[in-house]
């Protein structure tokens, strides 16, 4: 099958420009870390004009980290509109068609100064969280049905490597040498838009996905003409005909509502391990680190902690590299429990580092070397497990509902740390670190007692394991070695894995 491996000029360019997106996500969620202090006296001075007295402290608290969570209540609201773009409009033309979001966003943060309003920066936060949770949803779904099969798990990847490189980006236009002062900042929150321009002038030459053409529009001679030009080859029957095979057994298989995901027993147990993963990888604290790592470097008294916190990045990008290759190899429920664990301890130690830092002079490179071990952890487990299981634990028929609802908790959870974090540093100080390590004990334990693998087993197989376990109270653990003897040394016994 040398000719399905096939890189097409045509499909590097659609998968590249696709994942400006995930290059956008990354960027606005990196970019308000290092002018933390330079925003919060924007904030702080725009309110002497309008009010002439000083802002108090907990209100600046309060803006501030309004202005850095807001983001995630538009990128909620934005990842469950993804369904209402993609059928409609296409893939390809929902992507062109959102950047319009962008250049708003963009705009309005980036003029927030000259207009001396704070409005216009918490505003425009919204609109690019808004185009975030839609482009974290076109992004995959562009890419998986340009690329022919053979290559469809490793352009996926290129997703989640956007998403990290536009952290980093992002970390490096922050320096207080390229775009992080006083003056500048405008520019580096503005930013986001010219991405947004580079997308819409390339787009339009980019091929409609073919699926979208085929199954959503019925036009099978465009979608062959695209296929043709995208994988280079003249023979694209045998990708129309599993196309075609995919979208029927997907209308045979009856579509779950959310509201059944929580009441059919045969979905309650999954949805619970989904929802409860997704919290795990807010709550282990990561975005504590991206949205305020600077903030963290400083009070450990790091001399220069914008590039602790690039370190981070460049960590965060490396070992995203290391986990594309582990999650082949290692099980995801070892993965997980491996990242979380780690954490936790990194989290003891950062803590120790920040009571410690003023009676031990090198103790800020201990604060450091945890912090970059932190990072580097999230991205074995916690940072990539949680969406490969949503998939794994379920099959097509109840799989949007629940991809939504992981999304959702995804979303809310990351507000919610957005938005505490600031608050929590005042009332905890040094301390503050250890309400992470207390949520990552809660997770590890959840996940060693109630997460099963799900590597290389199908969905009857996973599915019979939940109600083997609600029958008989098995451990997870019993249920994993069984189903290993079924699949290595017996056929597997359907028995129970019939009703799903
Ligand atoms: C706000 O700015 C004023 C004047 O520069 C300063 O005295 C005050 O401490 C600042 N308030 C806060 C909460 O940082």
């Amino acid at each position: 099958m040398e000719s399905k491996k096939k890189i097409t000029c045509s499909l590097l360019t659609a998968v590249s420009v696709a994942v400006i997106g995930s290059l956008q996500y990354g960027y606005n969620i990196g970019v308000i870390n290092a002018p933390e202090e330079i925003l919060q006296s924007f904030i702080n001075e725009t309110w002497i004009e309008r009010t002439g007295a000083p802002i108090s402290q907990n209100l600046l608290t309060s803006l501030w980290s309004l202005s850095v969570a807001i983001f995630s209540v538009g990128g909620m609201i934005g990842s469950f509109s993804v369904g209402l773009f993609v059928n409609r409009f296409g893939r390809r033309n929902s992507m062109l068609l959102v950047n319009i979001l962008a250049i708003l966003g963009g705009t309005l943060m980036g003029f927030a100064k000259m207009a001396r309003a704070v409005e216009m920066l918490i505003i425009g936060r919204f609109v690019i969280g808004l185009f975030c949770g839609l482009c974290t949803g076109f992004v995959p779904m562009y890419i998986s049905e340009v690329s022919p099969t053979a290559l469809r798990g490793a352009f996926g990847t290129m997703n989640q490597l956007g998403v990290v490189v536009g952290i980093l980006v992002a970390q490096i236009f922050g320096l207080d040498v390229v775009m992080g002062t006083v003056t500048l900042w405008p520019l580096l929150l503005g930013f986001t838009v010219v991405p947004a321009i580079v997308q819409c002038a390339v787009l339009p030459f980019c091929p409609e996905s073919p699926r979208f053409l085929l199954i959503n529009k019925m036009e099978e001679e465009k979608a062959q003409a695209v296929l043709r030009k995208l994988h280079g080859v003249q023979d694209v029957s045998g990708d129309i005909q599993e196309m075609k095979e995919e979208s029927a057994k997907m209308s045979q298989e009856k579509k779950v509502t959310i509201a059944e995901l929580f009441r059919s027993p045969n979905y309650r147990q999954p949805i619970i391990i989904a929802i409860a993963l997704q919290l795990s990888q807010q709550f282990s604290g990561i975005n504590a680190v991206f949205y305020y790592s600077t903030g963290i470097f400083k009070d450990a008294g790091v001399e220069k902690p914008v590039y602790a916190t690039i370190a981070a990045g460049v960590v965060n990008v490396i070992f995203t590299v290391v986990s594309l290759f582990l999650v082949e190899r290692a099980g995801r429920r070892t993965l997980h429990l491996i990242g979380l664990g780690g954490m936790a301890v990194c989290g003891v130690i950062m803590t120790i580092a920040l009571v410690l830092k003023d009676s031990v002079s090198w103790i800020g490179y201990i604060s450091i070397i945890g912090t970059l071990a932190f990072v580097a952890l999230f991205e074995i487990g916690p940072g990539p497990i949680p969406w490969f299981i949503v998939s794994e634990l379920f099959s097509q028929g109840p799989r949007p509902a629940a991809v939504a609802v992981a999304g959702c908790s995804n979303w809310t959870s990351n507000f919610l740390v957005a938005m505490l974090f600031p608050y929590a540093v005042q009332v905890f100080k040094a301390y503050v670190f250890l309400i992470f390590v207390g949520f990552l004990v809660l997770f590890f334990v959840f996940t060693f007692f109630k997460v099963p693998e799900t590597k290389g087993r199908t969905f009857e197989d996973i599915s019979s394991g939940f109600e083997r376990r609600t029958e008989d109270g098995i451990s997870p653990a019993t249920v994993e070695k069984n189903s290993m003897v079924e699949l290595t040394h017996i056929q597997p016994t359907k028995d129970n894995g019939a009703n799903i």
